[in-house]
């Protein structure tokens, strides 16, 4: 009834922002069933009716050979090893469930924390401290990182008047017994910069702002072990006879409330070839839309080592991530807790707890 002029009403009137609302307001049941009273009193839909229209491929493929649900059907390619699901209506999309080993997702989650934001690679973290090293080391031995020089390039000490930074001055980790007593305030734990990471970039680093590639900036190739399983999971979706060459990654790093909003990846010069989408962490639900967000998405669960290919006219679709399940038992991750029992992996199980990681190679020319 108010909906016409609460503020942000006219950026709810589109299918998927509807549909974006809708996930992120869920609460899953909680054991003392009072969400249920809360969801009614958002006047949300019934808890069952929001979950139930989700598509669950690990559900669909535990079921075996019975009937798919209408515009579901398994797509699997002669020489490609793994079952794959695709929809009738959206030609190019392309689901693989389980694709990785628990084994395969802890190397490739200790591989997004620890090798990717490595320089020259970018973070999002880059633009505030400049490029920083081993941060994951340094949060596991609870370092500090300290500025020692401010973005004018005196010394911190010599510097009476910081003021806004165009430029990062230069950051160092330290021990907590190494900080002076006034550097305190301009000092930030190593652990919590892990947490802050959003986003890094390996191969061609793209450029947020111009939404495009900087071929200027300096890079370091795609890692061959990521470019391997790249090439080895785009088979489905590559036309026939064609390899698939990592030449970009985007790596996404979510944390409980994060969210990626629906966008359409346009930036690479040849459709034909997919992107190849790794998730690992928490499980998140997907929103898969049309090429404009009137169209209402399809709702699915991504879970740690699913991955998903869109290629062709699905690069042209709306798609999102409207939320991480980080509560309870709904994150999917009891394999990856069981597999990272180790005293050294301590730091990335807690971390894995409540995020999620996704890794998306492209193709860019
Ligand atoms: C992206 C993207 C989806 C995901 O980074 O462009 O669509 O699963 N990511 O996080
Ligand atoms: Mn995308």
């Amino acid at each position: 009834m108010y909906a016409e002029t609460e503020p942000g009403a006219a950026a709810e009137r589109t299918a998927f922002r509807r549909a974006e609302k809708q996930y992120k307001l869920y609460k899953p049941p909680s054991r003392k069933g009072r969400s249920k009273s809360r969801s009614r009193s958002l006047s949300l839909p019934s808890l069952s009716a929001i979950l139930s229209a989700v598509v669950d491929f690990h559900a669909l493929l535990a079921a075996g050979k019975g009937e798919l649900p209408a515009g579901i059907r398994r797509c699997d390619r002669a020489g490609f090893h793994l079952p794959v699901f695709c929809f009738l209506d959206r030609p190019g999309f392309y689901f693989i469930p389980g694709a990785l080993s628990t084994e395969e997702q802890c190397y490739w989650i200790r591989e997004s924390l620890k090798t990717f934001p490595q320089p020259p690679n970018r973070t999002n973290l880059t633009a505030t401290y400049g490029p920083i090293s081993d941060l994951l080391i340094a949060a596991k031995n609870q370092k500090i990182l300290v500025e020692v020089e401010s973005s004018s390039g005196k010394p911190r000490d010599e510097q009476n008047n910081v003021g806004e930074n165009a430029h990062p001055g230069k950051f160092k980790f330290v021990d907590d017994s190494e900080i002076q007593k006034e550097e305190r305030p301009k000092s930030t734990m190593a652990a919590a910069l892990v947490r802050k990471l959003r986003w890094s970039t390996l191969g061609l680093q793209f450029d947020w702002s111009k939404r495009n590639y900087d071929v200027s900036l300096p890079h370091s190739k795609i890692p061959d072990d990521l470019a391997t399983l790249a090439k080895k999971m785009a088979v489905p979706a590559m036309p026939s006879g064609e390899e698939f060459t990592a030449e970009a990654a985007i790596v996404n790093y979510y944390g409980p409330s994060d969210m990626l909003g629906g966008h359409v990846d346009d930036m690479e010069a040849d459709w034909t070839k997919p992107i190849v989408s790794i998730s690992l962490g928490c499980k998140c639900i997907f929103l898969l839309g049309g090429k404009t967000r009137d169209e209402a998405p399809t709702p699915m669960f991504l879970r740690s080592g699913d991955i998903v290919l869109m290629a062709g006219e699905a690069r042209e679709r709306f798609h999102g991530v409207p939320r991480i399940f980080t509560e309870g038992d709904q994150q999917d991750i009891s394999g990856l807790v069981s597999e990272l029992s180790d005293d050294d992996d301590r730091f990335i199980l807690d971390y894995i707890h409540n995020s999620r990681i996704n890794i998306n190679i492209r193709q860019v020319y």
